[in-house]
């Protein structure tokens, strides 16, 4: 029941020769393996019984990428993109915690490459000097006022809110502070440094705050095809994947991975066409998934195209934990347009493809919620798994509150994002 495909160069499960090695998506698209794929997809029987639907948990805590999380697929095509343009410098920002800040200085580690973080607020853990070993990348330190902490950082600590920041100066990353508490004060900032290190020869790459642009959600968009191919592979239909959303990058790319697999999709026989905009694009057609739910009839024999096979379907729904959810559609969509047009195809993503469950930020971005907390122990104490406080905990009790309430009715899939050090951070 497996239908071919047309492998691209950087789509076959081979480990790469050298993470530096950029490969291509179909035609033209670079990509830089860093993340270790496909992630595992679990079931978890008694987070099940506990919540009375049917749970797996897809793990991409485990992309084995500084401590994992969902930032290594897409740091995989804007790395890509990143030495494509020759860059050997990359600039990104955020919180001073921020799971994205912290895989992209293990990402720049990995590729040899220079980091810059700029960080809103003040230092809460100043870094002791520098001390870059053997084999590191780049220095940008000489290049950005203020910057610090390239080398080792602190040997101990007991600030561990800070845990996240001591991983990005262990990476080597050169950080810097706007010294507002606003977040968008990075945004400008993160121009300026590229600039200036652009002044002193340097080549930067500007990764935005969470990795939140059309390049890093082409991850999210492969990420698509490699869950629908478990759920095929598992026997599941209909599938609701809960998903935390913060710079919304991630829903984004799931969203434009779902909308292509459908397009991709043939029609069943006297079916109306998919929504789609016609012809798969090329560059899509080799990642579509390929194996084939059994209760999916097969109305076309015809094995060309590298498209065959449609994978199980899935809904995304994401948990706004950072953003007002009208900023969310706003954005998914348009993330999720550009995203399909990186992948050659122009379709348009509007309010209707987005998904959203409010009401579960809590006392806001960044703070634990009562509801969040409980979700995790109960996560922890059914399925031995570790949820953090800003992201993974409250799409839990989302997922938790919902499906206790008979709002999902399952098989639920839980993408449990990653967030390993602000959860040990906060561990009583
Ligand atoms: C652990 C974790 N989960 C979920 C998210 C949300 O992903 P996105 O920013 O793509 O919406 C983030 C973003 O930083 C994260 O660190």
């Amino acid at each position: 029941m497996t239908g071919p495909s047309a492998p691209g160069p950087a789509l076959t499960d081979e480990p790469e020769p050298s993470a530096r090695h950029a490969g291509a998506v179909g035609e033209g698209l670079p990509r830089t393996r860093l993340a270790t794929l496909p992630t595992p997809l679990l079931p978890a029987p008694r987070l099940s019984q506990a919540v009375g639907v049917e749970v797996w948990i897809k793990r991409d805590d485990m992309t084995g990428l500084g401590l994992g999380g969902n930032k290594a697929r897409k740091l995989e095509f804007l790395c890509g993109e990143a030495l494509a343009r020759g860059a050997d410098t990359l600039v990104t920002g955020g919180g001073s915690g921020s799971n994205h800040v912290q895989l992209t200085a293990a990402a720049a580690a990995r590729l040899g490459l220079g980091c810059v973080a700029v960080c809103y607020g003040t230092d809460p853990a100043p870094a002791e000097p520098a001390t870059a070993g053997p084999g590191a990348g780049p220095s940008s330190g000489s290049a950005v006022p203020g910057a610090s902490g390239r080398g080792a950082g602190r040997s101990s600590g007991s600030a561990t809110p800070a845990l996240g920041l001591r991983l990005t100066r262990r990476f080597g990353a050169d950080v810097i502070f706007t010294g507002s508490p606003d977040r968008t004060s990075v945004d400008a900032r993160l121009e300026e440094v590229a600039a200036k290190l652009a002044a002193e020869g340097r080549v930067p790459y500007v990764i935005p705050r969470g990795g939140a642009s059309a390049v890093g959600a082409v991850g999210y968009a492969l990420a698509a095809a490699e869950l629908s191919d478990q759920l095929a592979e598992a026997g599941l239909a209909a599938v609701t994947l809960v998903v935390a959303t913060g710079s919304c990058g991630t829903q984004a790319g799931l969203v434009a991975g779902v909308g292509l697999i459908a397009d991709a999709r043939p029609a069943p026989a006297g079916a109306e066409p998919n929504t789609g905009t016609g012809p798969v694009p090329s560059v899509w057609a080799g990642i579509v998934p390929k194996k084939r739910h059994d209760s999916c009839p097969d109305p076309d024999p015809d094995p060309d195209q590298g498209r065959r096979g449609s994978g199980s379907s899935f809904e995304v729904v994401g948990v706004p934990v950072s953003r007002p959810p009208e900023e969310c559609v706003e954005r998914i969509a348009g993330l999720a347009t550009g995203c399909a047009a990186r992948l050659g195809s122009d379709r348009v993503f509007t309010e209707a493809d987005v998904r959203l469950l409010g009401g579960y930020l809590g006392p806001g971005y960044g703070k634990a919620s009562p509801e969040g907390d409980e979700a995790a122990v109960l996560a922890a104490r059914t399925e031995g798994l570790v949820l953090d406080p800003v992201f993974t905990a409250k799409a839990m009790a989302a997922l938790v509150a919902e499906a206790r309430a008979g709002r999902l009715t399952g098989p639920v899939v839980f993408l449990q994002t990653g967030g390993s050090p602000s959860a040990l951070a906060a561990l009583p």
